[in-house]
């Protein structure tokens, strides 16, 4: 009964917010009206710059990764630092200095609002922002009021109203908003994205993703608890983007197809409450989370998409990452895998054979990955990006996506629609399980242009 009354006062809020409303048996959030005179951002491009003057806001685990790699990536200086605690920025500040660098000609701390001294300095060209979630949109709008681009990390908003303000800001500054989402520039994505565009696997119909990752190990790390603290208080698919994110290239998601549709369904909080106990010292009681949190999502072409979230359990780590297709299969966790259809001629076929694919792992699999090398990673790409490392190279072939694509004025490999897309799963996720599992719908961030682009590519300079 109490659970009820709570569904039906949860309902009632959330309409009376006018966030949310049901239509037939779905329930749609509002669609902001493009500003009159603003243009979408897709394909953007901005005047290249030779050398790219970067500002680096949050310097926790993160952002002195960050301040490790961009110095080896070719054409790019980080000119300013800011973090609220003064130790942060002098840590990077030796970091770079050890590097033999050039000194930052802007530090900040101390403040709250540091990072608009940063985003007003002159000498930056990208605003480069790892701070905890709660600060990336303030500093993200301000920097590109200011006219800088925008790189944030994961995830880059948290609600629809952060999601729609950087699309529109992005929109009416002409300024790049892109997401730092570092696992589509991981090997076996990037390879499997070539042989998905090569048809390999016929026409892709499912895909899964997930982040599931036992935290104990960091809680204690974040600064100021902030991730906990979050986790504690928010329903939903709170960090979907690692998840998302390469499954949707596959999809060429707004770019010929787009999603439409959402539900989502979670388990209590079984462990959430004790790790917060563990970690306050004071009994907790209200953890809003979910231990294991699961969305499936339809597209306009009826394809389906599978997102799991799971921080809190110990179960191996697991970004899920499979493709299903007509003809073919890929799968990265727990043992990397592709299954392919086996044209056998008739008088071969094995009647007792349960299935006719052959299954590609260890040797066989690196022999066949070896024919469908991405096109942006160069053997020497490769080399440099294992030598620098994040997470085995990917963080920094995404840095160097980045900075080239800037040098070269291309379109970034990841648009603002991208990052609305990828971080709405947070706030629909929530929106359906406050509703009983609701269907809610997925709205066309690009507001009528997702059908314009036919597919995924990379940009290249001439
Ligand atoms: N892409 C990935 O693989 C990956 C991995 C880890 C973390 N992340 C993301 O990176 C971001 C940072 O995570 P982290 O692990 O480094 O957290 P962290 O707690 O180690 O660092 C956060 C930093 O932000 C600083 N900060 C807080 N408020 C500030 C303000 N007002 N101005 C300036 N600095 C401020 C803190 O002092 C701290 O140094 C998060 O968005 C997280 O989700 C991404």
């Amino acid at each position: 009964m109490k659970r009820k009354l709570f569904l039906f006062l949860a309902v009632a809020a959330l309409l009376a917010a006018g966030c949310c409303k049901p239509s037939g048996n779905v329930i749609k959030t509002t669609v902001p009206a493009r500003p009159a005179g603003q243009q979408d951002v897709i394909g953007l491009t901005a005047e290249p710059i030779e050398t790219v003057r970067i500002g680096m806001v949050g310097l926790g685990m993160r952002g002195t990764g960050a301040v490790e790699r961009i110095p080896y990536v070719p054409g790019a200086v980080i000119t300013a630092l800011c973090d609220l605690l003064p130790e942060r920025v002098e840590e990077s500040k030796a970091i770079l200095e050890k590097m033999g660098k050039p000194a930052p000609t802007g530090c900040y701390s101390g403040e709250k609002e540091s990072w608009r001294a940063l985003c007003e300095q002159e000498d930056v060209d990208l605003v480069y922002i790892c701070t905890d979630w709660l600060n990336h949109y303030p500093i993200a709008m301000y920097a590109m009021e200011c006219g800088k681009h925008v790189a944030i990390e994961v995830p880059a908003a948290l609600d629809m109203d952060e999601i729609w303000g950087l699309i529109n800001m992005s929109e009416k500054t002409r300024k790049h908003c892109m997401m730092l989402e570092n696992c589509i520039y991981d090997f076996f994505e990037m390879t499997t994205l070539e042989m998905a565009q090569r048809g390999l696997f016929g026409e892709i119909i499912h895909v899964e993703g997930a982040y599931c990752h036992n935290l104990d190990p960091y809680w204690d790390e974040y600064w100021n608890n902030w991730r906990l603290d979050y986790n504690q208080k928010i329903r939903g698919d709170v960090y979907p983007t690692h998840g998302i994110g390469p499954v949707c290239q596959v999809l060429d998601i707004h770019r010929g197809d787009r999603m439409t549709t959402l539900v989502s369904m979670d388990t209590k909080s079984f462990n959430g409450a004790k790790i917060t106990s563990n970690h306050t010292g004071k009994p907790c009681t209200d953890f809003a989370n979910g231990d294991e949190t699961s969305t499936l999502i339809r597209t306009e072409k009826g394809k389906t998409l599978l997102i799991e979230h799971d921080v809190m359990t110990p179960r191996p780590y697991s970004r899920m990452y499979q493709v299903v297709g007509t003809d073919g299969y890929a799968a990265k966790y727990p043992i990397p895998q592709y299954c392919l259809r086996e044209e056998k001629p008739a008088d071969q076929v094995d009647a007792k054979h349960i299935s006719d694919e052959k299954t590609y792992e260890g040797e066989e699999l690196k022999a066949l990955q070896a024919g469908y090398r991405n096109t942006i990673l160069t053997p020497e790409l490769e080399a440099l990006a294992k030598e620098v490392g994040g997470h085995g190279g990917m963080d920094f072939i995404m840095d160097y996506r980045l900075v080239y694509c800037l040098r070269h004025g291309l379109p970034l490999d990841m648009d603002v629609y991208d990052l609305a897309e990828w971080c709405c799963v947070a706030p629909l996720s929530r929106i359906s399980l406050e509703n009983g599992s609701m269907p809610v719908e997925v709205p066309d961030f690009t507001r009528g242009a997702w059908d314009r682009v036919k597919g995924f590519s990379y940009a290249l300079a001439k």
